[in-house]
């Protein structure tokens, strides 16, 4: 079985690398820019291929594809946030925020899904964000995942029928580099409506997301919330 995890060097990414090298014997392929941090966790297993690419760019997906080829499990889960409000909002940081959480998946589920449906069998899972509800001082943020879950269910429509399983796990409030510059008056706040009281850590993130892409064969198109209870309110 091959894997290929994008943003894998840090953060969710990085423990979805380690959940299926602990549970599988794939061939585990992950991308990112940090070569230090991505040369580093490879030695931890040669099963692991690291792959220093800007997924941002357009024209670095090809490569990607060729460096990699066909994989049977694809993990868009590379992201970033640029946040501030609305009024101060600049065109590049809602461009830069929609190419990484946006175009990106989309330009690499292009490249890799024609040999999952020559295949016919194939998992893709795209990380969201409870923030594809809206959230104040995430205009670009949150217009990013909104647009990437529904092209993930619009594409679980069209490909149901060539055997590929296509799901979105949408994060809450996670312990990563993206959350740890926040004030923590801001944390302390979003902790007050986390029934469970506190952050998730990145592994039990991963843990969804590994189950949803390798066990749960007849879940299809789903957008499965991780987030201790957050968005009950
Ligand atoms: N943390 C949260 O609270 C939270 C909540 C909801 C959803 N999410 C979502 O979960 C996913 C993972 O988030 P995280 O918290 O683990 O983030 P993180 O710790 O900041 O890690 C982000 C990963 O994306 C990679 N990346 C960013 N820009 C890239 C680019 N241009 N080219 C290639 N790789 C790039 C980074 O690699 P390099 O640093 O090596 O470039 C890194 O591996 C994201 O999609 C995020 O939106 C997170």
């Amino acid at each position: 079985m091959r894997v290929l995890v994008t943003g894998g060097t840090k953060g969710i990414g990085l423990k979805i690398v380690e959940k299926f090298l602990k549970e599988t014997d794939a061939q585990i392929h992950f991308t990112g820019r940090d070569e230090e941090a991505g040369n580093r966790i490879t030695q931890m297993d040669s099963r692991l291929k690291f792959h220093c690419i800007d997924t941002a760019q357009r024209e670095e997906i090809p490569k990607l594809y060729s460096l990699v080829g066909p994989v049977d499990v694809l993990i868009l889960n590379a992201g970033i946030c640029k946040d501030t409000l609305f009024l101060r909002m600049k065109d590049e940081d809602f461009d830069a925020v929609l190419k990484m959480n946006l175009y990106s998946p989309f330009w690499i589920t292009k490249a890799f899904i024609s040999d999952m449906l020559k295949k016919q069998s194939g998992s893709i899972i795209y990380l969201s964000s409870v923030s594809a509800r809206g959230n104040a001082g995430q205009a670009n943020y949150a217009a990013s995942k909104a647009g990437l879950e529904a092209m993930a269910k619009s594409l679980a429509l069209e490909i149901g029928k060539r055997n590929v399983r296509v799901n979105v796990v949408r994060p809450g409030f996670t312990d990563t580099k993206m959350t740890q510059d926040l004030p923590d008056t801001l944390k302390q706040e979003i902790m007050k409506h986390i029934p469970l009281t506190r952050m998730a850590q990145p592994e039990e993130i991963a843990e969804v997301v590994y189950h949803l892409a390798m066990n749960f064969s007849y879940v299809n198109g789903q957008v499965v919330t991780v987030d201790g209870g957050l968005t009950l309110h």
